[in-house]
């Protein structure tokens, strides 16, 4: 059972769906949760639920205190894996120097199409007839790490961004549970950019 820690920002409706899924999944067990705002919903969620939930402030920190802050926790609670959920910051390479294991995150379109904020708005503007949500590992760029899930989502001719979001949403809370699950049991193998995933490949 791999121990995983949860960066989140906001509301934190991904963090619920890993939570739910790990009843489900046995492979993995969501045992902290931090977050760099006091108000984010993530830490009221995990309070709810009796998670550990942590608050780690960037105001006023440099990026490498505040990462190297996050990493003394993560060794603290020996996490195995990390999952970003709406975690508004990137993480640089003071971070994946001194944690070694999986760092996944979720965003809302078909990577890498409109990687960085509001990926739906940039898909409505670019016209595109499907969006999507991708999960993905997490390197030091923006939305630029391999690729473990992805799924498709229509966009409609009279789609608004609420209307698109909340599709995609629902889409986003069926595959991050799924693929970190897959990175859990260890069922995967990258070789370059490709992840090849024998379970979902076959
Ligand atoms: C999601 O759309 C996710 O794809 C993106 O940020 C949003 C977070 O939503 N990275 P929530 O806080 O999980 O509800």
């Amino acid at each position: 059972m791999k121990r995983v820690a949860v960066l989140a920002s906001g509301r934190g409706s991904n963090l619920a769906a890993l939570v739910t899924a790990h009843r489900a999944y046995h492979s993995y067990r969501v045992v902290l949760v931090i977050s760099n705002l006091a108000g984010s919903g993530a830490l009221s969620l995990a309070r709810d639920v009796g998670i550990e939930s942590v608050l780690a402030p960037n105001r006023g920190l440099s990026r490498e205190d505040h990462e190297r802050a996050i990493v003394d926790l993560l060794k603290q609670r020996s996490i195995d894996i990390v999952c970003l959920a709406g975690y508004m910051r990137v993480l640089t390479t003071t971070f994946f120097t001194s944690f070694s294991g999986p760092v996944l995150n979720i965003h809302p379109s078909l990577l890498p199409a409109f990687p960085g904020m509001r990926a739906q708005e940039q898909a409505l503007s670019a016209g595109v007839k499907w969006s999507g949500a991708t999960v993905h590992f997490v390197d030091h760029g923006l939305d630029t790490g391999q690729i473990i899930l992805q799924e498709p989502v229509p966009v409609r001719p009279d789609d608004t961004e609420p209307a698109l979001s909340g599709r995609i949403l629902e889409i986003e809370h069926r595959i991050y549970p799924m693929a970190l699950d897959i990175v859990a049991r260890d069922q995967y193998e990258i070789r370059g950019r490709v992840v090849h995933i024998p379970a979902v490949d076959a």
